[in-house]
């Protein structure tokens, strides 16, 4: 018989601080419309100096994890665009930080806004194999385009840490997916920039190309249809890239699995929409969002579309588990994102430019007002403190 293997557990991080974009729309000589509904962005989370990805991971992850989970844990799979090292792997960070058994593998994995799925795939298969393995993985990024690029306004960060096991609480994956490969320039981040490049409306198109190519090789796969989902969640780096997507494939619905989807959608891009792009973690937090705040039930199935530029997409499903309202803390998480205060964008270009540079130089950072349990305190002899 096969493992029923899938997500177990959710937690999210992302820092007590965010930009309105209406402020970030007044201050670029934007209609604040073109934020709020073109692009379909109210929040954007700003990220400290003190926050990288290392340390918001740890932040994610120490939400959810027992010490009886840390015993089981096998292996870390990081995915991020965002790392901090040329070679040490940040599941390496991460497992000391979180003071897990030194018997665990633990690994990086890049591949764009892809990098998470990759990693909630090659852990699922490994605990069909060995059912009482558990697998941490994360999924964490700081989307940065630029002060005054057209990506400024889909910006964003934060990190999202499932663990991955048998039997679990909350979703059970699929052992079935579609993906596809393709060298295409839309996004990329050559060595030494902080910045992403980025081929905005490209990357919309190879996207949404992407999008139809893998779902209709999973429906020909399962000989499933649209009518077969509850919902459908997206890569989504600002939510009306997630809408246009549900858009291509809405006319295959009747009205009024039309409504259900769009009702589903609606809840799944509630809380992307007030903290931006997560780049890896932005399909995982619009899950959360929509176990969150959608209407699901034991039984629903969801189709998963995930797209990292350059480019990887890959569509999936999971069964939603009756118990899944346990495998997150909802207060916890409502709270977070409630208690962040607003900063101007005086305050924000300030902070964007604050970042740990590439110069290697001692830095102290200031931590005084800290909130996160986890927090990078500066660099010496470039070593990250
Ligand atoms: N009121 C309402 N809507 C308005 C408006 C107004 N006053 N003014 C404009 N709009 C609408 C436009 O009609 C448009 O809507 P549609 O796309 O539905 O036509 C929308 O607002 C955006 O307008 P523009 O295309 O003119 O905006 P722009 O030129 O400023 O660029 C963008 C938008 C291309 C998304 C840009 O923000 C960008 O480059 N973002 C970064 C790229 C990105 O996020 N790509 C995603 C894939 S890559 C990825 O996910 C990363 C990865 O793998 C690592």
């Amino acid at each position: 018989m096969t493992e029923t293997v899938g997500i177990d557990r959710m937690g999210f991080y992302t820092p007590d601080m965010y930009l309105e974009m209406t402020d970030l729309a007044l201050a670029r000589g934007e209609d604040p419309a073109k934020y709020h509904v073109g692009i379909g962005q109210d929040k954007q989370a700003v990220i400290p100096p003190t926050q990288d990805v290392v340390t918001m991971a740890a932040n994610a992850a120490a939400q959810i994890l027992t010490p009886a989970d840390k015993a089981a844990v096998k292996m870390v799979l990081f995915g991020t665009e965002s790392g901090i090292d040329n070679s040490k792997a940040t599941a390496v960070y991460l497992a000391h930080l979180l003071d897990l058994p030194a018997d665990t593998r633990a690994v990086e994995i890049k591949q764009a806004c892809y990098g998470a799925t990759a990693g909630l795939q090659l852990a699922a298969d490994y605990v069909r194999a060995r059912p009482t393995a558990k697998v941490l993985v994360i999924g964490a990024d700081i989307a940065r385009y630029g002060l005054h690029t057209a990506g400024e306004v889909t910006q964003g960060g934060g990190a999202v840490a499932m663990l991955v096991t048998a039997q679990p609480r909350m979703l059970a994956l699929e052992p079935v997916s579609a993906y596809h490969t393709a060298d295409v320039m839309d996004f990329w981040r050559p060595l030494g920039r902080t910045e992403a490049l980025v081929d905005g409306r490209y990357s919309t198109n190879v996207y949404l190309d992407f999008f139809k190519t893998v779902w209709t090789a999973y429906q020909a796969q399962t000989q499933r249809t649209i009518a077969d989902f509850a919902a459908l969640t997206f890569h989504i780096p600002f939510t009306k890239m997630g809408l246009k997507a549900l858009r291509q494939v809405l006319p295959e619905a009747t009205p009024d699995q039309q409504v259900r989807l769009q009702a589903a959608f609606e809840a799944s891009q509630l809380d992307n929409r007030n903290v931006g792009n997560l780049y890896t973690g932005s399909l995982y937090l619009s899950i959360l969002s929509l176990l969150r705040h959608g209407h699901l039930q034991a039984g629903d199935r969801i189709g998963c579309y995930s797209y990292g530029s350059g480019a990887e997409g890959e569509f999936y499903s999971a069964i939603v588990q009756p118990t899944f309202r346990q495998g997150f803390d909802d207060e916890r998480l409502t709270a977070l994102l409630a208690n962040r205060h607003a900063v101007s964008v005086a305050e924000y270009e300030a902070l964007f430019t604050q970042r740990l540079d590439l110069s290697g130089r001692d830095v102290q950072l200031p931590i005084g007002e800290v909130s996160a349990q986890y927090y990078l305190a500066g660099r010496h002899q470039q070593q990250r403190l």
